[in-house]
């Protein structure tokens, strides 16, 4: 079973995410790090992230275990090496692909049949569990999101506006699993809000919908 958080890049989704299966006792699961480690694979074996046939062959070899925050590709920890902009660019692309998708909706499936999960996502509540019982949609402002990431990053603000624009165009515009709230999701805007008030409202109404113990 899973509580699914989706939602545009910055909008706070893995802090909540994180929070919320914490306090529930659930595991978090960070889809964003699979097509991160298919894109770094990608990198690392001379393609072109654009090329679907290439990287969709590559993603439906790849050996990816996902625990917590950590991520194990073909054994090895890239949880640190996803993160590069570099690798943010090019997951961008290679998550538009629609047999890369395939191959990774399926892993996210077969982990969330076997435990109680928090996702975060962009698909999880439209494609990956449409039956999901509790969908929470997360927004913030754009210069919010992008102050946030040039936080995490240490980029300059503008240079991460920028990019954060075309990736958001990619995400919302790509045919299989675009970016968009689910008609039953619970939207909520995390422009000027604490973690913890958030983490507790979803908390919350997982606990009112008999999904979590009170
Ligand atoms: O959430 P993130 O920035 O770590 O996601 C990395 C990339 O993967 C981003 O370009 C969006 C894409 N993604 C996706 O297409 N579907 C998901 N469920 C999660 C992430």
């Amino acid at each position: 079973m899973v509580i699914a958080i989706d939602g545009p890049a910055g909008a706070g989704k893995s802090t909540v995410a994180r929070g919320v299966a914490e306090a529930l006792g659930f595991t978090y699961l960070d889809s964003g790090s699979m097509y991160r480690s298919t894109a770094l694979a990608a990198l690392r074996a001379g393609l072109d992230p654009a090329d679907g046939e290439a990287v969709t062959d590559l993603a439906r070899g790849l050996e990816i275990a996902v625990d917590g925050g950590t991520i194990l590709l073909g054994g090895v920890d890239v949880s640190g090496d996803i993160r590069t902009p570099a690798v943010t660019e090019a997951a961008s692309k290679v998550s538009a692909h629609p047999g890369v998708r395939e191959s990774m909706v399926e892993r996210q499936r077969a982990m969330i049949d076997a435990g109680d999960y928090v996702a975060e996502g962009r698909d999880i509540g439209t494609v990956v569990s449409p039956d999901s019982p509790l969908k929470v949609f997360l927004v913030a402002s754009d210069s919010e999101r992008a102050r946030r990431r040039a936080a995490q990053t240490g980029e300059p603000f503008e240079v991460v506006l920028a990019a954060q624009r075309e990736r958001d165009r990619r995400d919302r515009e790509r045919k299989h699993g675009a970016l968009r709230s689910a008609d039953d999701a619970v939207e909520v805007d995390t422009t000027g809000l604490e973690v913890a008030d958030v983490v507790s409202r979803v908390a919350e109404m997982a606990r009112a919908r008999g999904i979590a113990a009170p």
